[in-house]
């Protein structure tokens, strides 16, 4: 604050009240001088210079009664530095009547200088060339993020992101905007949404993917969705025949509860894998998954120099892969890989949507199509480097269990050398088993948005766990719905308030069905 009062006495001690107004007739100065006029308006003595000088002559005598102090001065050994700068004070008159009118120079400033000045200000300004987020709620200021920019600028050591609230909190919304709709627009992104809630019976991203150009991969048992061939080599995205065995390994691991497939398994499984290929091009045919099964617990002639028991005990490990396979040809989930893959998947888009909203959390179904998107996602980054990846999978809880789980720790290992974002959001973090993989996601996530919380455990989670000052606990637990706190790296959290567009907000509204009732 300047104080008007100092500054007058300064000022007038020196003599300068009757210096005359440079620059334009009639108004005041502007400068670097030594002179900083207040700027408080509606003080008598700050308006206009010819009058201002007089007042303040009088203002300052009346109270000082001191006229001779200022005729100690010896006015002309006084040497003033030159005017400086443009004149950016307003007219005398305007500045009377409430304009505004500061008198000094502006300077250029840094915004982390400027930070200082703004005490409201708890954190270091966000990343310039990040994605748009929101809005500081105590400073107003923009808040802009990207996992992928702030990684390059060592602002944080991993790419990967968490979001967690309670339900209806905005997770979905920032998700769809910040991780979807505002990057995917810029050069080189790319995004895979593992779509897992029900909207009107598809998935909540269905919409969001359609407006922008593709359709997502529907994935309904008994038919009628889309199909992906397993021995496509369109989903290995040209990761050869060693990535389409590691993900005919993954999908029968699934079926097999998630456990590993022993030694023995996997060889009958290569072996049957290899005459398929073998067979299906000798026909001039697309190999499909019936074919494989086809090729599975029989005598393959690799087994000839075998011992009668070896070549049994392959023969009964390939049956077992077999009856992993049919089940996942037979009703229990027949429509999502028997046959040639659909022709609407187009794994090339910036946009691929798995939609698996309509499959049940009970069984492999989904950790099958997990597994599916993995192996065609890692053949993709490998194949293409020149792209940033996010891979989001909405309620990751459910998603990081069994093999699902590893696969997506495996991503989460590989994310910085394959330019990938693994990005997952959750409700409760106090319901995380320990010994999930969904733990380390949390830890290893460098990037978290953290929306309302209503239980004490959670909130105690979400402190201790990211280290948040201890005024974050009340305020996690009053949040708003669309505000959050943001915490980067090891900077202090900000409370954002996440700002939508009218189109995101009308395609990331998820109240309707509450909202809209029985019609
Ligand atoms: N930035 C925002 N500003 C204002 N309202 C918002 C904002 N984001 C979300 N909302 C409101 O909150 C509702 C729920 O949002 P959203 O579906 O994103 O929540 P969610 O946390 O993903 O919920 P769930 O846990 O059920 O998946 C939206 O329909 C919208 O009305
Ligand atoms: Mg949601």
């Amino acid at each position: 604050m300047i104080d008007v009062q100092q500054h007058d006495s300064q000022s007038t001690a020196l003599g300068l009240q009757d210096r005359p107004a440079p620059g334009v007739a009639g108004e005041p100065a502007a400068g670097n001088g030594p002179l900083v006029p207040p700027l408080v308006t509606g003080a008598e003595d700050t308006v206009d210079q010819a009058q201002g000088a007089h007042h303040r002559r009088r203002w300052f005598s009346g109270r000082s009664g001191s006229e001779d102090t200022i005729q100690d001065v010896d006015h002309d050994t006084m040497t003033l530095p030159a005017q400086q700068g443009p004149i950016v004070r307003a007219k005398a008159g305007k500045a009377h009547r409430g304009w505004y009118a500061p008198a000094a120079t502006p300077a250029p400033t840094t915004t982390r200088q400027a930070e200082i000045l703004n005490t409201a200000l708890i954190a270091a300004p966000t990343d310039d060339e990040g994605v748009v987020v929101g809005r500081d709620r105590l400073s107003n200021a923009p808040v802009a993020h990207d996992p992928f920019t702030a990684y390059e600028k060592k602002t944080i050591t991993s790419p990967n992101v968490v979001v967690l609230g309670v339900v209806g909190a905005g997770k979905s919304s920032l998700l769809k905007t910040v991780y979807v709709l505002r990057p995917i627009i810029l050069r080189g992104r790319r995004v895979v949404i593992i779509d897992k809630k029900d909207r009107a019976g598809e998935g909540e991203n269905a919409e969001l993917t359609r407006e922008l150009g593709t359709e997502p991969f529907r994935m309904v048992l008994g038919g009628g969705g889309t199909v992906l061939n397993l021995l496509d080599p369109a989903i290995l995205a040209g990761d050869g025949i060693a990535g389409q065995y590691r993900l005919l390994l993954a999908v029968a691991e699934e079926a097999n509860d998630g456990r590993l497939l022993d030694k023995w398994e996997r060889h009958a499984l290569r072996v049957a894998h290899k005459a398929t290929l073998a067979a299906t091009e000798a026909d001039g045919v697309d190999p499909l998954l019936e074919h494989l099964v086809f090729h599975l617990g029989t005598h393959h002639a690799d087994f000839q120099d075998f011992s009668a028991a070896a070549q049994e005990r392959l023969h009964q490990a390939g049956l077992g892969v077999r009856f992993l396979f049919e089940a996942s040809l037979s009703d229990e989930l027949a429509g999502l890989f028997d046959g040639p893959t659909s022709k609407h998947v187009q794994l090339a888009s910036r946009l691929t949507t798995f939609d698996v909203s309509q499959l049940p959390e009970a069984g492999p179904a989904v950790s099958m199509v997990m597994a599916v998107a993995n192996v065609w996602l890692l053949g993709t980054l490998r194949n293409q480097r020149n792209y940033q990846t996010n891979f989001i999978a909405e309620e990751g809880w459910s998603l990081s269990q069994g093999g699902t789980g590893r696969l997506m720790r495996s991503n989460s290992k590989l994310a910085r050398g394959l330019g990938l974002s693994n990005i997952a959001s959750f409700h409760h973090p106090a319901d995380i088993p320990r010994d999930s993989p969904a733990v380390a996601m949390l830890k290893e996530a460098q990037t978290i948005h953290l929306y309302r919380q209503d239980r004490a455990e959670d909130i105690d989670m979400c402190m201790t766990s990211f280290g948040l000052e201890a005024g974050s606990r009340e305020v996690l637990a009053n949040l708003e719905n669309g505000h959050h706190l943001m915490k980067i790296g090891n900077r202090r959290e900000i409370h954002v308030e996440h700002v939508r567009s009218d189109f995101e907000a009308r395609i990331t509204n998820t109240d309707e069905a509450m909202i809209a009732g029985p019609r």
